[in-house]
């Protein structure tokens, strides 16, 4: 029977599948015809136009116009004539097939008739959905296939190894099937092959060097994404006919340094490499590939100068050495560059001025040179470009004013960490498609208008920050429909902008560091009512009772720093999705509402410096969230709630200066992540006793207990566990902070005598403090096991016995506090070794003999020993003799109040700080000392105030910027 016409071919078909015997399969369905094959091969496929969705990165751009190819084929025609179908014009054969983007929709298995069309040549079925099929090793049997293209559509799992065998292969293209495993490195036994590209595949079991020897006719390598890693001996850029290489994203992938190729690489277009290790330069060679037109090096750990020899390469569209350790002057030829539509310099430590003139950049689109040392003055070149999209400059040392654009076409301006002056431009007010605008931390002088910002209906991001705002027009009558961030902080204003009543949409809201005073308005309520979900009200002058908010989506309130009276409202448990709770330093009175203790979401709860009263809510729930209570200086009273030991993630606990009573909480000497224990200035007492448990506070860095009533011996066992404090590795730790940074962490501890904030505490940071007890006996041999103590406080207790030579080895103490208690015997010669230690304070007790000398013990002055009766030697001026015990000190020595140091820095600095009422001058003080010493460094680095805003401007970098 012929199987020629369509009726008879569905016919064919079946008896075929109906006789043939699984062995027989294959050698039979290649026994069908073409057009029947390619029939059935439709019938197990279904269309949908989601299998072929637009795609578009930035070097492909796929299925901009799909449609159902086979949608169109007609039955009772001859397949040769379908729309995708290429036949051979003398044998009739099947030779090429193309239903890309074709809404194709569907799992091919094995057994499909596809794999009965023996003569194919070439085979595209990029850009649909196959529904994850594997890739059968049927594709193994196209022997005659030379292109073969199976990108974005959905395979899934081990490519086969068959594909090896198709030894006539100039084209594979399995990329954009992700995490597509390649095992065998099949392109080896291919020795046609001149295209590979397998990006988004997973690669981590290639060996990089498996593709080295690749054919000299190789025109693209494509592996971007593929989890390459290891060292790759790169000589890809000297294939003679490279066109297109792109190992980006493969950030394990080591190249080594860039060979130099003399005269190859002539033809490259396309460089990319993002991402991937580099050591060293980027070499002049560069210039001599003068095909290339796209060139992306970004973040390539690079260093050195930006070779001028690339502004050689007049093709360059897009040029990005963003992110990498670039030095020295701004390449100014690069702004000559005639095709440019992208320019991306940003994040490197590129210095100098920007060009007076340049003749290129007509079709730039993208320039980014944020985050170097860049100066002088913004030319006037920069307002004239036509195609310009985004600006981004922050974070560089421009001054001078912002001129007026003569484009339209922005959509993203930063010009914000400048010191640009003047005021914004008027042009701004023409972006009508302007989604971010930010001119943040400059010394502008804002007039927010209303007339000239109503227009920017696209505006999401708003940023005017740290500016002069001096003047807000209130008469509202627009709306800014899509605007989701709003910061005016430290804008020096005074009230709130009734622009916010119209902003529905807002999501972030920063109001903080202004002078806004009185009552917060009702509306300010209903200010995004479903969307607003971070909102800074800090420092500021608001008063009168807590502001009616909407708190539905509230995920970070602050409103610290203000004059707010009167109770946390009921309404804030409203607040399901609050994270983190910032009310310090206000004057809130009544008590703290159940709820809050009560979440299981919230991660840090600030109400310190209020007048709350009442006992902490005695109901923390199992599995919350918190990390952060602080609860410092308010009217608390009651005992400790046992339920804290719920808060398995709890970092930080200040519960000090308060009236909460009770004895040592040791049911928190199991939470496992607590560094940080104030329970000062409380009415706790009682023995201490021993822990409950093998090893108790595992993470504790700062016990302060000082300023209570407990009584009895030191904790012996205590100190012989304490975990943390018992030796930190300060290589690893330096320069990490305690907690996320998503808040910044502070706390008062005593440092040196002085009751001082830290705002950024060190991880090493580790204290411990019992002062003003009534701890009696003596101090325990095993607090010298301590070794990564910083400061130790025992004064104002009734200690008494020995000073134990085993505190020579806390070898990292800075400061040491044993004044006021009953110690007896002399000084151990030890603690003159602590290299470190740079407050000493032994006075008040019953020391005797002669003080130990030499190195710190050289700079401490006679304060340090006031009242001990029986000491002598430097700096007394009592000499050490057999009598010396017995006179007592001179008055004037135990009053002068000298503590000069090395640095030539006294206590002085210090006090003024403390005149002031200021926190930082006292920190200042106490870098001040620290200078010279680099060991470490209490940083007082203010964490970015806006941390959320920068995060969503780096998503809109990334998205709406490029790739
Ligand atoms: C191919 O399959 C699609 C979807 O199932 C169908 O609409 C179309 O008519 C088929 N073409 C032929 C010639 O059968
Ligand atoms: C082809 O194979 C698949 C999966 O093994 C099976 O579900 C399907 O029924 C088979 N089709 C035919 C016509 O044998
Ligand atoms: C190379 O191709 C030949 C011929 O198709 C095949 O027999 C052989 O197994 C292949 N070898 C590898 C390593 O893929
Ligand atoms: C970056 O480059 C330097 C040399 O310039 C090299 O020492 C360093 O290891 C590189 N870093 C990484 C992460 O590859």
């Amino acid at each position: 029977m012929g199987c020629l016409s369509w009726k008879y071919q569905v016919l064919c078909l079946l008896s075929f599948l109906l006789h043939s015997t699984p062995s027989s399969f294959s050698s039979s369905l290649s026994s069908i015809s073409p057009c029947s094959a390619l029939l059935h091969f439709n019938r197990t496929l279904s269309l949908d136009r989601d299998a072929s969705p637009s795609y578009y990165s930035y070097r492909i751009q796929m299925c901009d116009n799909s449609y159902p190819k086979t949608a169109y084929w007609k039955e009772d025609t001859d397949c040769c004539t379908w729309d995708g179908v290429v036949c051979d014009r003398t044998t009739r054969h099947v030779i090429g097939l193309d239903l890309s983007c074709s809404w194709l929709n569907g799992p091919i298995h094995s057994n499909s008739t596809l794999f009965s069309l023996p003569h194919l040549r070439t085979l595209n079925l990029a850009g649909n959905d196959f529904n994850y099929s594997l890739i059968s090793s049927k594709f193994g049997n196209f022997k005659a296939l030379t292109h073969l293209n199976l990108s974005n559509s959905m395979f899934f799992g081990k490519i086969p190894y068959e594909i090896s065998h198709l030894s006539s292969l100039v084209s594979l293209d399995l990329s954009y099937n992700y995490g597509l495993l390649i095992e065998t490195p099949v392109w080896k036994n291919l020795t046609q092959l001149r295209e590979l590209l397998l990006d988004w595949s997973n690669m981590s079991s290639i060996r990089p060097n498996s593709l080295m020897n690749l054919s000299s006719s190789f025109t693209t390598l494509s592996l971007h994404d593929c989890n390459l890693q290891g060292k790759l001996q790169n000589n890809f850029l000297c294939l003679p006919n490279i066109q297109t290489l792109d190992l980006g994203g493969n950030w394990n992938l080591d190249l080594g340094s860039l060979p130099k190729c003399n005269g190859s690489s002539i033809f490259l277009k396309f460089l990319d490499l993002f991402e991937t290790r580099f050591s060293g330069e980027l070499l002049d060679s560069i210039g001599n590939m003068k095909s290339l037109k796209h060139l992306d090096l970004y973040n390539c750990n690079l260093t050195g100068s930006i070779p001028t020899s690339l502004s050689n390469l007049t093709k360059l569209t897009t040029l990005d050495l963003s992110y990498n350790s670039f030095r020295g002057l701004l390449p100014l030829s690069l702004f000559n560059l005639p095709n440019l539509s992208g320019l991306y310099l940003h994040n490197n430590q590129l210095a100098g001025p920007l060009p007076n003139h340049v003749s290129g950049l007509l079709n730039i689109k993208n320039l980014y040179l944020s985050s170097n040392f860049l100066n002088g003055t913004l030319p006037s070149w920069m307002f004239n470009l036509p195609s310009l999209e985004s600006l981004i400059l922050d974070g560089n040392q421009f001054i001078g004013e912002i001129g007026e654009f003569k484009s339209n076409s922005l959509g993203y301006l930063d010009l914000g960490y400048n010191k640009l002056q003047g005021s914004i431009p008027r042009s701004i007010s023409r972006f009508v498609n302007l989604t971010y605008l930010s001119l943040s931390s400059n010394n502008l002088i804002i007039m927010l208008e209303l007339e000239m910002i109503s227009k920017l209906k696209n505006l999401e991001l708003l940023d005017f920050s740290n500016n002069s705002l001096v003047s807000i027009n209130n008469n509202v009558t627009y709306t800014l429909p899509k605007l989701s961030s709003l910061n005016l902080s430290s804008c020096n204003i005074s009230e709130f902008p009734i622009l916010l009543r119209i902003a529905t949409t807002l999501q972030i809201l920063d109001l903080s560091k202004n002078r806004i005073y009185g009552q917060v308005p009702r509306w300010l309520g209903n200010v995004g009512r479903d969307s607003l979900y971070f909102l800074d009200l800090r420092d500021n002058l608001l008063q009168g009772p807590f502001p009616t908010l909407s708190f539905l989506g509230l995920e970070s309130l602050f409103v610290s720093n203000n004059k707010l009276t009167g109770e946390i409202p009921s309404l804030i448990c409203n607040a399901s999705s609050l994270k983190v709770l910032d009310l310090s330093h206000n004057n809130l009175s009544g008590m703290i509402p159940k709820c809050l203790v009560h979440s299981n979401v919230l991660l840090m709860l600030d109400l310190r410096m209020n007048s709350l009263h009442g006992t902490i809510p005695a109901s923390f729930s199992k599995g919350n969230n918190f990390r952060y209570i602080y609860l410092n200086g308010n009217q608390l009273e009651g005992p400790l709630p046992q339920s804290l030991a719920n808060c398995g993630n709890l970092e930080f606990l200040d519960i000090g200066s308060n009236k909460i009573n009770g004895t040592f909480p040791y049911w928190l000497e199991g939470l496992i992540n607590l560094r940080v224990l104030v329970i000062r200035s409380n009415n706790f007492q009682g023995h201490i006793g021993n822990p409950k448990t093998k090893f108790p506070f595992p993470n504790l860095h700062i016990l302060d207990i000082s300023n209570n009533e407990f009584s009895g011996p030191l904790p012996r066992k205590y100190f012989k566990y304490l975990k943390a404090m018992i030796n930190v590795d300060e290589g690893e730790v330096a320069l990490k902070y305690m907690g996320d940074g998503y808040y910044q962490d502070s706390l008062n501890v005593t440092m040196k005598g002085l009751y001082i904030e830290l705002v950024r505490i060190q991880t090493i940071f580790t204290t411990i403090d019992f002062s003003n007890n009534s701890f009696s006996g003596e101090m325990p041999k095993i607090i010298g096991g301590l070794k990564s103590l910083k400061g130790l406080n025992f004064s104002h207790n009734n200690l008494t016995g020995y000073i134990p030579s085993s505190f020579g080895n806390l070898s990292n103490l800075e400061w040491l506090d044993l004044s006021f208690n009953k110690l007896m015997g002399e000084i151990p010669r030890q603690l003159a070794d602590l290299p470190w230690l740079e407050v000493l304070n032994l006075s008040h007790n019953q020391l005797t003999g002669h003080i130990p000398s030499g190195k710190q013990f050289n700079t401490f002055a006679n304060d340090s020993y006031t009242e001990n009766l029986g000491l002598c030697g430097f700096p007394l001026s009592r000499k050490c003799n057999s009598h010396a015990a017995k006179k007592p000190p001179p008055l004037a020595l135990q009053q002068k109040d000298n503590l000069e140091t090395e640095n030539g820095f006294g206590w002085q600095a210090v006090s003024m700080g403390y005149g002031y009422g200021v926190i930082f001058g006292m920190l200042m003080g106490y870098l001040m000392f620290k200078i010279g010493k680099p060991k470490w460094i209490v940083r007082m680095v203010k964490l970015e105030q806006h941390i959320m805003l920068r995060r969503l401007k780096k998503n809109a970098q990334r998205h709406g910027g490029k790739k």
